[in-house]
């Protein structure tokens, strides 16, 4: 069988780690997907920068629309981030060519989804974004394919783990904002410009690709209304315990008798509940799917091993020959969300 051919835009905290556990799991992701997987070319803003692994093997392409235009690259991992060029070029450039794209980048996805969709479905390739939703969690997945029967009336979660360790350090050893953010930047877990994280954008941008799953809503972040933590200092963490509960950043789209609901703020969650049981970088999605019990799905939300372990999942789904339409077609109403305040969930 021919090896799938992939190219990967991006060596950063995510991209590096996806080149390791292709190398790792080689052999595995062969027998399980019955096609071998080779990287074959790479390419990221600077190419003399060390970054810890062998790249000498792989094509160095001189930009991103050129890895996705090279003929010797099948699939495209687009891992440098941004809603705009050139990541949105160069994937519209994979896909227009019949390649198949797998990205983890949930801003570009939640803006430009619907029509890279189309694009995917139209020339026949893939369009794989696990990793955007979640980390390591398969709640794509879930929601597209395992509860594809299932009508949902609630998806709600901690959506992004730079504000759940930032919260959880905070609360526990009585850090500041800053030294904890400091450190989720460290630890590979915030985004480029961690404002999308703090101010609760990127949780709002998973949110509208997890509704739009879930509700066949049009990905749109324009109607939820965001709320980040930012203003959140130890004090507030330590009345909210005072008063029996932890403040958590969640993300909830639900349906309302006028539309899809969602709002993304800091809420105050009893104690004993399992949401407030989540600490640090650990995300969790509840789904509430109509006459069945809740289903919550619980694992690393962010930094490099758990994000790679998805984007390899998704390529192991290329080599399958699996293609699924990434999103289902839009039919459900959005409701303009008017702001919340901080609130017991
Ligand atoms: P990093 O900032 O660590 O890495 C980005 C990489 O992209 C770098 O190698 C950089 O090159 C390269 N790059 C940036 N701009 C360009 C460009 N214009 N042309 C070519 N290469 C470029 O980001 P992450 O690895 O953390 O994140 C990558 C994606 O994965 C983002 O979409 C992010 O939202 C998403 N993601 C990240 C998670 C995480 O935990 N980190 C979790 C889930 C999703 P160079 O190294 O030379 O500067
Ligand atoms: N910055 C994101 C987070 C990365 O902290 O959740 C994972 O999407």
């Amino acid at each position: 069988v021919a090896p799938l051919r992939v190219g990967i835009a991006g060596l950063g905290t995510v991209g590096v780690e996806v080149v390791r556990l292709i190398e790792r799991q080689g052999r595995v992701l062969s027998e399980r997907t019955g096609r071998p997987v080779r990287v074959v070319a790479v390419t990221a803003r600077s190419k003399a920068k060390k970054r810890g692994i062998d790249l000498s093997g792989f094509k160095w392409a001189k930009d991103a629309l050129a890895l996705a235009g090279d003929p010797e690259v099948d699939c495209l991992v687009e891992l440098m981030g941004g809603a705009g060029d050139p990541a949105l070029s160069a994937i519209d450039t994979a896909l227009k060519a019949g390649k198949s794209v797998v990205t983890a980048n949930k801003a570009l996805i939640a803006k430009h989804g619907l029509k890279l969709a189309k694009a995917a479905e139209k020339h026949g390739g893939a369009l794989n974004f696990e990793a955007a939703v979640g980390g390591a969690i398969p709640v794509v997945k879930t929601l597209r394919e395992g509860l594809a029967g299932t009508g949902i009336s609630r998806v709600y979660g901690i959506l992004n783990g730079t504000c759940n360790y930032i919260l959880t350090r905070m609360e526990q050893e009585g850090l500041s904002f800053d030294e904890c953010l400091k450190d989720a930047q460290r630890l590979g877990y915030a985004e480029a410009d961690p404002s999308f994280d703090i101010h609760g954008h990127d949780t709002a941008q998973k949110l509208a690709i997890l509704a739009s799953l879930a509700f066949g809503t049009q990905v749109a972040q324009s109607s939820i209304y965001v709320e980040g933590i930012s203003s959140i200092a130890p004090e507030d963490l330590k009345a909210a315990a005072e008063l029996g509960y932890r403040v958590k950043l969640l993300g909830v789209a639900m349906r309302t008798a006028k539309g899809i609901e969602q709002r993304v703020h800091p809420t105050m969650v009893p104690k004993s509940s399992s949401i407030a049981q989540v600490m640090g970088v650990t995300n969790a999605v509840t789904i509430d799917g109509e006459g069945i019990p809740p289903i919550t799905l619980v694992g690393p939300g962010a930094g490099g091993a758990a994000t790679a372990s998805a984007v390899v999942a998704d390529i192991a789904d290329v080599a399958r020959g699996i293609r699924v339409a990434p999103f289902g077609r839009p039919v459900e109403k959005l409701q303009a969300t008017e702001k919340a305040p901080m609130e017991r969930h």
